[in-house]
């Protein structure tokens, strides 16, 4: 039987539907990763091993084969690790076989069997959701995921057993609220200009209007420095503004 796991392949910020199919069968002992995966991806097969150990789960001695498809599509990252897990765990009776079905996931795992947190888990969740699927990803990507929209199911463990006992029932994840990283401290100020009341009067002018500004002077005026402290003025970017839809 094999057991199919919705994943994705970036290409660029696109998000491609990936199928993870996990096939368990008699014969010799391996442990088999095809679908044209990159080094990342190749390696993901020792890391999902020592997670799945570390869970308190073992692999079967038998012969697993993993497809990633379509199988001419380049693969590149560490986010095929928890898909790779989850299709083995449900192979294996670990999850229900049904619990996996209307989800796309992502997520690197760490060898203790936690979640690490992976690049663009929003792409994957707007293609998730323009697919009719939920998302499942690591918990410290979960507030970006949020982003997506407030229809999008979104699960997001910190480990696999803590997913494992999400879809049991027996602990029920919340759902994460959208947040963005906070602003790093330390920014250029826009105090550290001495004089210049009039360019910093313009930066001002702009900032609160959303104008266009034009620097001009000679070499050392101090443009570079007032356009690095611009940022500091500004109000923050709304939702909207930070998904770049306006
Ligand atoms: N009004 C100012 N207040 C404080 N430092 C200034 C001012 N104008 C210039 N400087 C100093 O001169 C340096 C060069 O300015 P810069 O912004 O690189 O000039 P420009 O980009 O116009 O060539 C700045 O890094 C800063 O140390
Ligand atoms: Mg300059």
């Amino acid at each position: 039987m094999v057991t199919r796991v919705s994943t994705v392949a970036f290409e660029g910020i696109e998000a491609r539907q990936v199928d993870v199919q996990v096939h368990i069968a008699g014969g010799s002992v391996a442990f088999i990763l095809v679908g044209l995966p990159d080094k990342a991806v190749a390696e993901s097969r020792e890391r999902v091993r020592a997670a799945l150990t570390a869970s308190g789960l073992a692999l079967p001695s038998k012969r697993v084969t993993i497809n990633l498809a379509p199988a001419d599509l380049p693969k590149e990252g560490s986010h095929y690790d928890l898909p790779i897990a989850l299709g083995l765990m449900a192979a294996i009776g670990a999850i229900p076989s049904d619990a996996l079905q209307g989800f796309t996931v992502l997520g690197e795992l760490a060898l203790d069997g936690s979640i690490a947190s992976v690049a663009g888990v929003l792409p994957a969740a707007l293609a998730a959701h323009a697919r009719g699927h939920g998302l499942i990803c690591p918990e410290a990507s979960g507030p970006e995921a949020a982003w997506a929209g407030p229809e999008i199911e979104i699960i997001a463990p910190r480990s696999l057993i803590q997913l494992a006992n999400h879809v049991k029932g027996t602990q029920i994840l919340r759902r994460p609220e959208p947040a963005i990283a906070p602003v790093p401290e330390g920014l250029p100020d826009l105090r550290d200009i001495k004089g210049q009341e009039s360019a910093k009067r313009s930066l001002e002018i702009a900032a609160a209007g959303s104008h266009n500004l034009l620097m001009s002077g000679p070499p050392g005026a101090g443009k570079s420095m007032l356009a690095q402290r611009l940022a500091s003025i500004l109000p923050p970017l709304s939702p909207r503004e930070l998904l770049g839809l306006m």
